[in-house]
């Protein structure tokens, strides 16, 4: 039976700042965060989006009323969910219209978990072949004003939907995987940024690759050249770059030529929207798919990594005529329509919060143009409006 992805969008807040603006209000050469980081726009979320919102408007997208029928799991990737106990895919399960007969969960493992979320849905459709997963990942980063992090923040989510009639990518079973106990980035639970050694965790991205890919070796007797395409989780796009560049040497001229090109092409969309955390390796995806011209059949190599880590790299086919199942016009409309806004107007709404002791606040909804909005806070609950 072919298990994999028959449908895959995302979505992004309407708010950017320019990195060049940033760069200069920091006090940086544009040149470090435009070239040695790899970014040129951040995407900025204000109060009315946060994860469940973003990730209930990527999948609008996609889900129709006849995915709606065979749904059964809705599975919400995140490390920035809204809640210590109710499950965020409870409302997207909710916001989206999926029937009641269905399981809905959240997962957590840093930017790892929209793969797990990948291979769980895997298994459920192995031993459930009629049903459908839905996998919304999705995330707010935040390091804070003025840190080193800054530069590499961003909001978005990527929806996707899991069959056995993959339109898109057929998963394939080769997968290598490590776990490894260290403490590169994290987010104690009353911290509102996340802690990260930025220099560790580089390095650590970079170890964790060269295992899995080494198992990988050894496991299949696979090599560089039986690739189209290699796809990284891109925390900034200069990372994934990093990694590709410790194995390239691995491989003939026009391989290296091939694979070096097709990154570039799949960090197009993360470089105009920045870190998305557990959506960030399927934004670099949909941005190589939509932008790439990748041959029917053609083998990609996808490498996962979440920090305090997990690193996994698994491999996944064409599905010959996916490129009529793509969305590029939707989120080239999404990214055209977007608003550019200056470093003060980002740092005014990074600063606001939702609030913490149980008031009541409502957000003007009017002033933003997503269909699924925030729209405040009510005896601590969340009030989602559906325009
Ligand atoms: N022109 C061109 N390039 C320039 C430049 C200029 N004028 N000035 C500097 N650069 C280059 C530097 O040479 C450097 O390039 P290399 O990395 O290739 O050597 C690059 O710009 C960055 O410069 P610094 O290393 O000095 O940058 P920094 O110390 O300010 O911080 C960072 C960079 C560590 C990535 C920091 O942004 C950070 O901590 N980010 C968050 C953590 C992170 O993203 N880690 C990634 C791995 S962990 C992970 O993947 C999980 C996750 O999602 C968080």
């Amino acid at each position: 039976m072919k298990i994999g992805i028959e449908k895959i969008s995302f979505h992004v807040p309407h708010l950017y700042v320019d990195m060049h603006d940033l760069a200069i209000s920091r006090n940086e050469d544009p040149g470090k965060y435009k070239i040695g980081i790899g970014q040129d726009e951040m995407a900025v979320a204000p109060l009315t989006q946060d994860p469940v919102s973003l990730a209930a408007n990527a999948a609008l997208n996609i889900v129709t009323d006849e995915d709606r029928e065979k749904i059964d799991f809705v599975m919400f990737a995140t490390e920035t969910g809204i809640d210590q106990s109710k499950a965020a895919a409870v409302y997207v399960h909710r916001l989206v219209g999926i029937k009641k007969e269905a399981r809905s969960i959240e997962l957590k493992h840093a930017c790892y978990s929209g793969t797990a979320s990948l291979q769980l849905a895997k298994g459920h459709i192995a031993l459930n072949p009629d049903s459908k997963v839905l996998i919304v990942a999705s995330d707010i980063a935040r390091y804070g004003l003025n840190t080193p992090g800054e530069v590499t923040q961003g909001a978005g989510a990527v929806a996707m939907i899991v069959s056995s009639d993959p339109k898109v990518l057929e998963l394939e079973d080769e997968s290598t995987f490590v776990t490894k106990d260290i403490m590169d980035f994290w987010r104690p639970n009353y911290s509102e940024y996340a802690y990260v050694d930025g220099k560790f965790s580089n390095e650590m991205y970079i170890e964790l690759f060269n295992d899995v890919w080494g198992q990988y070796k050894e496991k299949t007797g696979g090599t560089l050249d039986d690739f189209k395409a290699l796809c990284f989780h891109l925390p900034y796009t200069k990372m994934g770059l990093k990694a590709l560049r410790t194995i390239l040497d691995e491989a003939d001229e026009s391989t290296k030529e091939r694979l070096l090109e097709n990154y570039t092409k799949s960090t197009l969309y993360s470089r105009r929207v920045g870190n998305v955390y557990s959506a960030s390796l399927y934004l670099s995806l949909v941005s190589l798919l939509e932008n790439a011209d990748l041959e029917e059949n053609g083998k990609l190599g996808l490498f996962s990594y979440g920090s305090g880590a997990v690193g996994e790299f698994f491999t996944a086919r064409l599905v010959p005529g996916y490129k009529k199942h793509l969305l590029p016009e939707t989120h080239d409309k999404l990214f055209n329509a977007r608003k550019q806004i200056s470093v003060p107007e980002y740092e005014a709404i990074f600063v606001q919060s939702l609030p913490k002791d149980g008031s009541t606040l409502e957000l003007d909804v009017e002033e933003d143009p997503n269909k699924v909005c925030l729209a405040g806070i009510k005896e601590h609950q969340r009030q989602y409006v559906i325009k």
